[in-house]
Order: C-alpha cells, then structure tokens, then sequence
C-alpha cells in the first residue's frame, strides 16, 4: 500500500482516486502522522501532497522527519517537493512570479519517473514559492521556463519530487507518471481490486464480529445497501437488516426492499412500518431544519426500541464512506474528530455497541464498483440522491399524507419520464416539490382550485454547485400533462429554473 501525507491540498483526495484507479489501495493521513505508525502499515512508498501554506513560515506544516530515514521511496507534488528540499537543507522562496495552469517541462535525463515519456510534456502548475537552491544528493530531472526545479531526484533515497500536479486531468500524463513511481519506483503490484477489497474485507469482518449478530440500518440508498450486501457475504444469518419505513420515502421503496433483501436472497431483514409515528410527530411543522431534526431523532428513537428485541448484539454496521473518515488537514485540521453519518450521528454513542464499517477505506464510486461485485443491481448503485429526511423536505409547509401522496406520485411520474427520456443517469437529481399554493384551473367544463408542484432538475458534480438543467420542451410536456391528468389533487406544474448559489438544491 502506499501512505498520503496531506498537507492541505484541494487535490489529495484526488491523488489517492489516482492511485487507486491504478489498482494499488492507498490512505490518506494528517501531515504529521508519526513515522512508527507509517512504518507499522508496510507501504511501498509514501506521497506529500500540496498544500496551501508556505514552507519557510513560522506555522509551515511539517511531516515527522523522521519519514525521510524510513528507506521508503518518497514523492513530493508541489508543496511536498518543497517539504523536501527544506528538510534536506535546499532553498525554498517566493517565485518571482507565480505559475498557475498550463506549463511545459523538458525531461533532462532517463529516469524511473518518466519512463516510456515524451522529452516535453504538458503540465499543470499551482504554485507562489519555488526551490532556488538544491541541497546535496538531489539533481533536477525536468524544468520549465519559469521553474528550474519542475522535478527532482535523490538517486541514493529513491525520493522524487515534482513542482507540478500530476494527479490533475490538466496534467494529461499524470496518470502515467504516477504509475511510473508505483510500480517502477515502489515496485508496488497493481493488485487491489474490487474482488480483492470484498475478500479482505469478509476476512477482517470476520475476525471483528466472530459468533456475534450484527444490525444495520438498511435505507435502500447506496451505501448502506452495499454496506448489507458485503456483511451478508462475510457473516450471513447473523446479519440483522432493520429498514424503517418512515411515510417520507419515494413510492417502491419498500417493495424494492423487499425484493433484494428480502428472504428469497437469504437475507434477514425486518421492515419497521413506522409512518403513523413520524406523521404524528411531524404535524403541523413547518420549519425545514425542525423537521430533519424531529426525523432524525425519531430515527435513532424507532430503530433503538426495535433493535432492542435482538438481545445481546454488540455490534452496529454502517456505510460511513472514506471521505467522512478522512482527518483532512483542508478541513479542520490534523487533530479534527473524526465525522459521524449525519444522518444518523448520534446512534452508536446511544447504543453502546461496536461499530463495523465495511466501506470505510472506499469513495463513492468505489462503493458502486464492490456493489456490483457483489451482485447489486443498477437500481440501487445507480440512483440519484435522496434526502435523508426524504418527502418531509419536498412538501413546502407541514406535511399531510394527502401532500405525501402528490409529492410521492408525481415524483415516480418524473423518474419515469427521465428514464424514458435517457436523462436518468445523466442529471444530478430530478423531482418535484409540493407547492402549499392553490391556483385555479379548468378540467373538462369543471372549475378546479388545486395545488401546484414544481419540478426541479439539477446539473452538478458534487452538490455544492448545481444549474438547472435545460430539459428537452417535450419531456417538459410529457411530464406536465401526465402529473395533471394523473395526480388527483395537482392542476399546475412549474420549472425551477434558479441555480444553486443562490438558491439550493431542495426547497427546504
Ligand atoms: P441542497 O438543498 O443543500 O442539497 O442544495 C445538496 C444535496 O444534499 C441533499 N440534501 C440532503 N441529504 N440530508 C441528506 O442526507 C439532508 O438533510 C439533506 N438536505 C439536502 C440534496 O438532495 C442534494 O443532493
């Protein structure tokens, strides 16, 4: 395996995606996590990731330097290549100019790094301070215009150190480059495979769990239901699903359920049917952040009361992912307590029991990929996202199970459509918002006076930018004259056509 040391990069989670679609599995650690512990986990080599700070600064980050004595082969990318030249006594400094985007080096001589590479290859650059002097034992393999230390190599450690970003896709060899260091310089296998990660990971469950049962929250999203697939793999019987249904779910989420986890696949999964509860407690709010805060309490409150008819059970599973895990510098820094599922934070403290989480180490698509092995079909791997707190948050105003229902069914008549239309997989999200508004209307020669949804589709990569997305006029039609004719109630649909910022994603 191979260590990250974060300095604080926007990028390192990306150089760990990087080294990871090469097949060789890699973690991501805080800047200064100790020598002993590196050395204890056997890598082939370690990565200094950029980072936004100075090096020559008082409160500089600094690894334990006792990492350049571990006789592991190091890379330094940006401010890690300055990292090392100022451990080794070189010369770090502000550039007379800063170099930001595109960049050309030129390979000087043969080396690992390069191997099998142009002469001059395009770079990407992002960087304020450069290296002005070397210090002894290292000599520059690459150099652009502006930096004469684009890369650099200690032959007799085996370190090397680049100025540019090889895990960004402007930089159109980084992948190579960074293979070159895994598997000529690290001499690393590209063994770590989905297969590979769902055998160990069945091994180490084992181990963990031994005789004992084990629950887990089953929400039919994504993570928890590969989480399901992967503990039923490694300890089958003694897996307990528990799903709740809380009245706020997407119509066939149950049925859907039932049908992969059910008995027939050997599954041991008990349905809660708590909408009665959740709509009790949820009537007449109407305050958005009250009401994930009622769900979210009622959540731990139903699923405790249930799981305790399973006596002794010492173990919760969950599907916390690898970048909730991550103690990222970028984020809180080195010593930042390590996050909790926000949807059910609070949970295992409550209960008293050890966690198991098998998805731990994986990013989202990795998720998918051992769900796949696992046998999962693409109805749930590939689905969009869903709010934890569900319809409660799609229903402007309190919530009714008269306004579930037209949130619900016009909600699947959009998944339909989307489908039907090729765009499913291709949009961020696409659904409606019950409006608490009544609009007059005409059906037949009947006067109506009835509510409106607004449809919402969204374009975005990761939630925290979104634009509307310019759907096709006829799938706009289609979808509006089937919500009207279909959902009994609804007389008006409207496109939402704001991006987020300024507005968000839901409505609430
Ligand atoms: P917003 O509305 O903030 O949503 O632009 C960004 C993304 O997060 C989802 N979302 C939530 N997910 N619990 C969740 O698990 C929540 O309370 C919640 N609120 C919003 C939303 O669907 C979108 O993908």
């Amino acid at each position: 395996m191979i260590i990250i040391l974060d300095f604080g990069s926007q990028y390192t989670q990306l150089i760990a995606r990087r080294v990871r679609e090469a097949n060789v599995f890699c973690e991501i650690h805080p800047f200064n996590y100790p020598a002993e512990k590196i050395l204890a986990s056997h890598p082939s080599g370690v990565i200094l990731s950029g980072g936004p700070s100075s090096v020559y600064e008082k409160k500089a980050p600094k690894p334990d330097p006792k990492i350049f004595d571990l006789g592991v082969p190091i890379l330094g990318i940006c401010y890690g290549l300055q990292v090392m030249v100022t451990h080794f006594g070189g010369k770090v400094a502000r550039a007379p100019r800063r170099e930001y985007g595109p960049a050309e080096i030129i390979v000087g001589t043969e080396n690992a790094l390069f191997l099998g590479m142009d002469r001059t290859l395009p770079v990407w650059m992002s960087h304020g301070d450069h290296a002005e002097e070397l210090p002894e034992g290292f000599f520059i393999i690459a150099k652009t215009a502006n930096a004469p230390f684009a890369a650099i190599h200690h032959a007799g450690r085996n370190f090397f150190a680049v100025q540019f970003h090889p895990e960004v896709h402007h930089t159109p060899n980084g992948k190579e480059i960074l293979a070159n260091f895994l598997f000529q310089v690290c001499g690393q296998k590209p063994d770590w495979t989905m297969a590979s990660f769902a055998e160990e990971q069945t091994r180490l469950v084992r181990n963990q769990v031994g005789k004992e049962k084990v629950i887990l929250g089953l929400s039919g999203g994504v993570d928890s239901s590969v989480a399901a697939a992967l503990l039923h793999k490694a300890l089958g019987k003694q897996l307990i699903c528990i799903f709740v249904n809380n009245g706020l779910l997407r119509a066939g989420e149950e049925e859907r359920v039932r049908k992969v986890f059910g008995k027939a696949q050997g599954y041991t999964t008990h349905i809660v049917d708590s909408r009665k509860r959740f709509l009790k407690k949820l009537k007449g709010v109407t305050d958005p952040e009250r009401k994930r805060k009622i769900i979210g309490h009622e959540f731990i409150e139903v699923f405790q009361e249930y799981a305790k008819k399973f006596k002794g059970v010492k173990f919760l599973a969950q599907g916390t992912l690898y970048p909730d895990v991550i103690e990222s510098v970028s984020v809180k820094g080195p010593s930042a307590v390590i996050k909790t599922h926000h949807n059910v934070g609070g949970l295992p403290a409550k209960m008293h029991m050890s966690l198991v989480e098998p998805l731990r180490f994986l990013f989202k698509d990795e998720v998918r990929a051992l769900g796949k092995e696992l046998g999962l079909p693409d109805e749930i791997l590939f689905r969009q996202p869903f709010p934890g707190p569900g319809l409660a948050v799609r229903v402007l105003g309190d919530i009714t199970e008269e306004k579930l229902r037209m949130a619900r069914e016009s909600d699947f008549i959009v998944e339909e459509e989307i489908r039907a239309a090729g765009l499913y997989n291709k949009l961020w999200q696409a659904f409606t918002v019950f409006l608490p508004v009544n609009s007059v209307g005409v059906m037949g020669d009947e006067r109506t006076y009835q509510n409106a949804v607004a449809l919402r589709a969204v374009n975005s990569v990761d939630a925290m930018t979104a634009d509307w997305a310019r759907l096709p006029y006829d799938v706009l039609a289609k979808i509006s004259t089937r919500i009207i004719n279909e959902v009994r109630g609804i007389n008006r649909v409207v496109y939402d056509i704001s991006s987020k910022p300024p507005a968000t994603i839901e409505w609430e």
